[in-house]
């Protein structure tokens, strides 16, 4: 069955019909979602999601969009979360010098602070970097060594990609590799080994075509898995099957 490493159900994106999309997930052949919290609000959403639903599982963390948001007692708070039952990873965090929302020094302070974090508690890591391609790539030498986790929503070149592998990095991808002009990620995913690929959403966000710039969903992830397929030169059950075996090693479940 597909799995899903990352996915927002906590989203208010969702609200409307979150329960009767998430219900439907394990018949449609979604066997398991990873939903990945950004801010304390949504860790606790998470964790009641995961609590809900046997095939949802948690990762906690804070996204560096909010990372203004956190002192250490909001650090503390999340060091005793990550002990609750069904949580996965810490995640996501990074660098985003997109958005930009915090300054560079505070996004790279907590980038830290949560992946020794994550070594502390034996968690893989959930890495967001957007424009920030360096700077992550210094902090995950110095930091992570050692440490598993994936690359989500992989956005920069496939030597790049390559170098994360060979850290011993997953690499995310999502929608956008069925996007016509999507060419390095196209090319990152004939270069990096299907063993080395999780398949994702980041829903609502990120729709695959036929459905770009709608709410994006688990449902939607078969388009993507054709998609890598056609690139790869593999069958759909070849994707569909190594993309899962990879999730599950990586989250242990
Ligand atoms: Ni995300």
């Amino acid at each position: 069955m597909i799995f899903e490493s990352h996915a927002h159900y906590d989203d208010k994106a969702f609200d409307e019909d979150r329960e009767a999309l998430l219900r439907q997930m394990p018949e449609k052949g979604i066997g398991g979602i990873v939903n990945v919290s950004a801010s304390v609000e949504g860790i606790r959403d998470t964790l009641a999601l995961a609590g809900k639903y046997p095939f949802v599982y948690a990762a906690v963390g804070i996204h560096p969009d909010e990372a203004g948001s956190l002192d250490d007692e909001a650090f503390a708070w999340i060091r005793g979360q990550c002990d609750r039952d069904k949580v996965v990873a810490v995640g996501e965090i990074g660098l985003d010098y997109y958005w930009d929302k915090e300054s560079h020094d505070i996004q790279k302070y907590w980038f830290e602070r949560q992946l020794e974090l994550a070594r502390e508690k034996g968690l893989p890591v959930i890495i967001h970097s957007r424009e920030a391609a360096q700077d992550t790539m210094d902090i995950m030498r110095e930091k992570a060594q050692g440490l598993p986790g994936v690359i989500h929503c992989f956005s920069y070149s496939p030597e790049m990609a390559k170098e994360y592998v060979r850290m011993g990095y997953y690499i995310g991808v999502g929608g956008v590799v069925t996007f016509k002009n999507a060419k390095k990620l196209k090319e990152t995913v004939q270069q990096v080994p299907l063993e080395r690929i999780l398949l994702e959403t980041d829903c609502p966000y990120l729709a695959p075509v036929p459905y770009r710039g709608k709410r994006n969903c688990s449902l939607y992830l078969p388009y993507v898995v054709k998609e890598i397929a056609g690139l790869k030169g593999v069958s759909l059950e070849e994707v569909t099957e190594t993309t899962e075996r990879n999730a599950r090693a990586l989250y242990g479940l």
